[in-house]
């Protein structure tokens, strides 16, 4: 059985690969994406090492110059994705967007160098991979943290990879919409409209485009300008893992000043985390800096953040928190608490599963001590893939497929979960 799943996986990445990208899958998502490519790297590894480290490289090598890693590349012309480079306007040599997204790089590129058969190859990438990815974690604590707390927030709800997560209604309502022309989208023309997010949202989504483009996308200044700034916990514990993977290849490629200051990031930021601690819910919580409160919703990103190096009490409260949700959803691990009346089991991030989450979850809570909930999450993963096929996302009541089908990403995570047996020995 595995071997089956794990070669009709590798035939999606083998058609969803342009060489040396891999889009998450034809038509509704026709370019490169930031996570997407550092996940899929892992899934690539198993059969191809050199494609693995190429598929990050390109990433990288439209790195900005202020260190930022955009969220989308945009390496070809398509008419087939809105807001396409015209509506982003940042003016780079090769069009990307000017906003980023979770950066898995550091966590991704420990994994593959510590994994790595050809040791020659790895050393080689890995070294010049280092300072790239130090350059965008200081991007985060300079322009995202300018208050020096520890964490750093986002300014677009895309950022986050959650793109239209109940987190984000409350302080979408402070987003206008005057002045944004009409538009056309095309997400909804590749995949079914009720699994997406509204026209409403969309909106927002472009109006802040539009503002920061009115800010010719200085990232000194996008931060203070943005109305939405919210700090998400599963995003920083990304963060600080990756800070804390990056600390392990720094100090294995024998540069000790990218491994001190990344420790210490892992450190500020794991000790601030405290504060968006939820003690009866047994999990974190979002932050929004603008309104200076806590945003009261049960969302899978206070789990997320198991994939950091957080205290193991803290991971113990989250595998009971998992088990309680398996009450309410068949598969783990859902997107948002199904109890909560504003879940939504179909719509993207409110409600559906999604297997990279899961992989995540399972790799923190294995290395926090917690093994059963981790194979149960695993399992689970399996079982959607086995019953579904390899969409997007899922339905965690009824496995539904979900948004896109032949999905990059979720093809990696199952050639993970199956053939990636070492993966929590990181
Ligand atoms: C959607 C997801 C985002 C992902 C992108 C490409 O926008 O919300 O997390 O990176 O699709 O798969």
């Amino acid at each position: 059985m595995s071997e089956t799943l794990i070669g009709q996986a590798a035939e999606i990445l083998r058609k969803n690969d342009l060489g040396d990208y891999t889009v998450p899958t034809h038509g509704l998502y026709p370019f490169q994406w930031n996570w997407d490519s550092c996940l899929t790297a892992l899934g690539q590894a198993h059969f191809d090492e050199a494609r693995a480290w190429t598929e990050i490289e390109t990433l990288f090598a439209h790195q900005w110059e202020d260190g930022m890693v955009p969220h989308i590349v945009f390496h070809k012309e398509d008419e087939g994705y809105f807001p396409g480079p015209d509506v982003w306007g940042t003016g780079r040599p090769v069009p990307t967007t000017g906003i980023t997204q979770p950066p898995v790089a550091g966590f991704a590129v420990l994994r593959l160098f510590q994994r790595a058969k050809d040791r020659e190859l790895a050393e080689r990438k890995a070294r010049a991979l280092l300072p790239k990815i130090n350059a965008w974690h200081e991007w985060f604590y300079r322009c995202r943290d300018p208050q020096d707390t520890g964490l750093v927030a986002v300014i677009h709800p895309w950022e986050t990879g959650r793109d239209n997560s109940i987190d984000w209604d409350e302080a979408f309502e402070r987003v206008p919409t005057d002045g944004v022309p009409p538009f056309t989208r095309r997400d909804t023309q590749h995949a079914n409209p009720d699994h997406r997010p509204t026209q409403a949202q969309y909106e927002r989504y472009i109006w802040l485009v539009q503002k920061f483009r009115s800010l010719e996308w200085d990232n000194t200044k996008l931060h203070n300008a943005s109305p939405f700034r919210i700090v998400d916990p599963g995003f920083n514990g990304i963060l600080q893992r990756s800070c804390n993977d990056l600390a392990i290849l720094a100090e294995s490629l024998g540069d000790a000043a990218i491994a001190a200051a990344s420790k210490k990031r892992t450190a500020r930021g794991i000790a601030a985390m405290e504060a968006l601690w939820d003690a009866r819910l047994g999990q974190y919580k979002c932050y929004d800096r603008v309104a200076d409160t806590l945003i009261d919703s049960p969302s899978v990103a206070g789990i997320l953040a198991s994939i950091a190096p957080i205290p193991i009490e803290r991971k113990a409260a989250i595998a009971k928190r998992i088990e309680t949700l398996t009450e309410s959803a068949p598969y783990l691990v859902p997107s948002h608490d199904p109890t909560d009346p504003r879940f939504d089991g179909l719509r993207y991030w409110r409600g559906p599963v999604w297997l990279i989450v899961n992989y995540m979850i399972s790799d923190g809570l294995r290395l926090g001590g917690q093994p059963h909930i981790a194979d149960r999450i695993d399992q689970s993963s399996l079982e959607l893939i086995e019953k579904s096929g390899f969409a997007e996302y899922y339905d965690p009541a009824t496995a539904e497929p979900c948004g896109g089908t032949t999905f990059t990403w979720t093809a990696a995570m199952v050639i993970e979960i199956l053939a990636g047996s070492d993966r929590a020995a990181a």
